[in-house]
């Protein structure tokens, strides 16, 4: 089932005369359950493209299809409550509240919708990112993976039906980066969540894949499915 769909989406920065194509007319259709990674080189568009998948930017022309459900027509406060319920979004830089400890960035997605957190879930969520002993500590108390499992605990807590993470192992050593993919891969597979990871690195993201779509001056130039 289709449960991500680009349609002629184009995001043009500046103005004329130094205007750059970021996302050039990109189609692109991501089945449920899918793990994407998406490559490229610096500069391509993939953080665009990421962002605009993920309703985080507005494009300049085409559309966007989330679970069908085309975002384009969405006001912003719509578009802002869509986007808490359908996506988990991992940051490069993580994007945490600083006076929030680890418990509160976690479950802020819940706490903004103003329901009930499910202790259950919660307690299997840091136990799976090992992050146990460290629910009090503010973000600025906690190493640089500590934090990217934090992002990771805030985008997967409310069961969103697609996580997308830009770079989500750009700051972390090879060993810690492989971990964070399998918690990526685990939840994949665990709770069929559509997962779309950006990287210029493709290290293990590759063998993880089922899918690789390769990005340059903001076109798909390549495709392919591993398995
Ligand atoms: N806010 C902005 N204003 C103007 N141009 C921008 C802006 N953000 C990105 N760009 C330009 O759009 C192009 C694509 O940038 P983008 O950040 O999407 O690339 P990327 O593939 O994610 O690169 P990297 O691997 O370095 O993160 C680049 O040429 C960049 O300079
Ligand atoms: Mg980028």
């Amino acid at each position: 089932m289709e449960i991500l769909k680009a349609v002629d989406l184009t995001r043009i920065y500046g103005e004329e005369g130094n205007a750059v194509k970021a996302v050039d007319r990109v189609n692109l259709c991501i089945n449920q359950g899918e793990f994407v990674v998406i490559t490229g080189k610096s500069g391509s568009g993939k953080s665009t493209l990421l962002h605009l998948l993920g309703g985080v930017d507005r494009m300049t022309s085409g559309a966007v299809i989330i679970d069908g459900k085309n975002i384009s027509d969405l006001k912003d406060d719509e578009l802002t409550n869509f986007r808490r319920k359908n996506i988990g979004f991992i940051y490069q830089f993580y994007n945490l509240i600083p006076v929030l400890n680890v418990r509160e960035n976690i479950i802020l997605p819940i706490a903004l919708e103003g329901v009930k957190v499910d202790e259950d879930y919660f307690k299997e969520v840091i136990k799976t990112l090992n992050l146990q002993k460290r629910l009090r500590h503010l973000p600025n108390e906690l190493s640089g993976g500590q934090q990217q499992r934090v992002a990771i605990g805030r985008a997967v807590i409310n069961h969103p039906k697609i996580i997308l993470a830009d770079e989500p192992t750009g700051n972390l050593d090879s060993k810690n980066g492989k971990k964070i993919l399998n918690m990526l891969k685990y939840y994949n597979k665990t709770y069929g969540q559509t997962v779309v990871i950006v990287t210029h690195d493709m290290g293990e993201a590759i063998n993880l894949a089922d899918r690789v779509i390769t990005f340059a001056d903001g076109k798909i130039i390549k495709d392919e499915y591993r398995k």
